[in-house]
């Protein structure tokens, strides 16, 4: 039945849901909890209810669409990611490995599969985390790592509340949050990396996940005249600023390894040119698949903070945004996508996710893993990111070979 995985139905899907949020170059913006987002839910919900799933919503506003299976007893299979998206991003980054549940459960109907085990599409509220902190919230709470009224209160980079927000779009569920504890669940998402491209792989097995750190930094030095004030007397929250963007760049280069920094976001005040920057925020993003290398990052990035204190006579603040510890994937769940990649004659290959995902939280509450199909030269988080169609058809048929077996365990 793999084969049958409809590339046009999915594709289609796929292109209306990018429509929705649509920037230039075909790229998307539906940040999330936006109006965008709210359509885009919108759309999912119809399509849920179109395939006769029971959709429901939970306090968080995680949407679940689910076929049921003959013993209402077992714990569902559950596959599914995000529909919102980061202001300059591509239309599969999330949006893929929910249309491909969709169309996972089209085909079982269009067969008439009955499984053993009910099978649950999920749409995570917040994945991206850039409008709110931390990322991937919603399965964050779902697998009981954020209590819900801590996650409800949180204030977003636009200064609106993340539960207002909910209520405003109307995806406040009534759903009590982490009622769904899967027997499994499987995510299918783009690699957004350039692997699989670069090896020339189909699919991914993904066997772990690397640690996400993520930090606020406030400086605050002395507005002065740029042409009058000495170097010797400046407090300048600019130059604090770029140095930490530099310091962070070259602790990746002397780590190496996987370790990874990124300086994403800066704005200084009053951001003139003609005026020394009094204020400076910033984020720093550090990642490691080795939780003690991710620390020491995080150590040596603290010591330089104070340095540059002491040294540049400024206040400095950070406060912590997002902390995950790398995760590791069920060994048993990897071993079968690989069977199923290899029964489907399609080559496959482990690796680590650099990104962050719903199943890192899941993996707090079921066993869980992920499919990766390749992301051309490996970019996302850009409006040009792209999957190729037979890529994505081979994705969706080993997640519906994957998600037939566990549902019939
Ligand atoms: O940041 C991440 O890795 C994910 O896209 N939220
Ligand atoms: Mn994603
Ligand atoms: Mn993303």
């Amino acid at each position: 039945m793999s084969s049958e995985i409809d590339l046009q139905a999915l594709t289609a899907r796929l292109d209306t849901l990018a429509a929705i949020g649509a920037i230039e170059h075909g790229g998307v913006c539906r940040l999330a909890l936006s109006d965008a987002d709210k359509l885009g839910r919108d759309q999912l919900v119809q399509w849920m209810h179109e395939l006769g799933l029971t959709v429901e919503i939970d306090r968080i506003g995680n949407i679940f669409g689910t076929r049921p299976g003959s013993d209402a007893d077992a714990a569902p299979v559950m596959t599914g990611s995000h529909i919102d998206t980061v202001a300059t991003g591509g239309r599969y980054d999330g949006s893929y490995g929910v249309m491909a549940g969709l169309e996972v459960l089209r085909l079982l109907n269009l067969h008439g599969v009955q499984t053993k085990r009910a099978i649950t599409v999920a749409a995570f509220t917040n994945e991206e985390g850039v409008r709110y902190m931390p990322d991937m919230t919603g399965s964050l709470v779902h697998a009981g790592g954020l209590p819900l009224e801590e996650a409800l209160a949180t204030v977003g980079t636009d200064g609106s509340v993340l539960g207002d927000e909910l209520q405003r779009i109307g995806y406040a569920g009534a759903l009590p949050v982490g009622r769904i504890v899967p027997h499994a669940y499987i995510e299918l998402h783009i690699e957004q990396g350039p692997v699989l491209e670069t090896e020339g792989i189909q699919i991914g097995a993904v066997q772990d996940l690397q640690g996400i750190s993520w930090q606020r930094i406030e400086i605050t030095g002395q507005s002065n005249h740029a042409g009058t004030t000495p170097m010797r007397m400046r407090r300048d929250a600019g130059y604090c600023a770029a140095a930490i963007a530099v310091f962070v760049r070259d602790l990746a280069k002397r780590f190496g390894g996987g370790q990874v920094a990124t300086v994403g976001s800066i704005e200084l005040h009053p951001n003139l040119i003609n005026v020394i920057a009094s204020r400076a925020r910033l984020t720093v993003d550090l990642r490691n698949a080795r939780e003690p290398m991710l620390r020491r990052a995080e150590g040596e990035l603290a010591q330089y903070i104070a340095r540059l204190v002491h040294e540049e006579s400024v206040r400095i603040e950070s406060t912590p945004l997002a902390r995950f510890e790398p995760v590791r994937f069920d060994p048993r769940l990897v071993r079968l996508i690989e069977v199923i990649a290899a029964e489907q004659r399609l080559t496959y290959m482990h690796m680590s996710s650099g990104a962050g995902h719903d199943a890192q939280m899941m993996a707090r509450i079921c066993p869980s893993a992920m499919i990766f199909v390749p992301s051309h030269q490996g970019l996302s988080h850009n409006p040009h990111e792209h999957t190729e169609p037979a890529d994505l058809a081979r994705g969706a048929g080993v997640l519906l070979e994957v998600l037939r077996r566990l549902a019939d365990e």
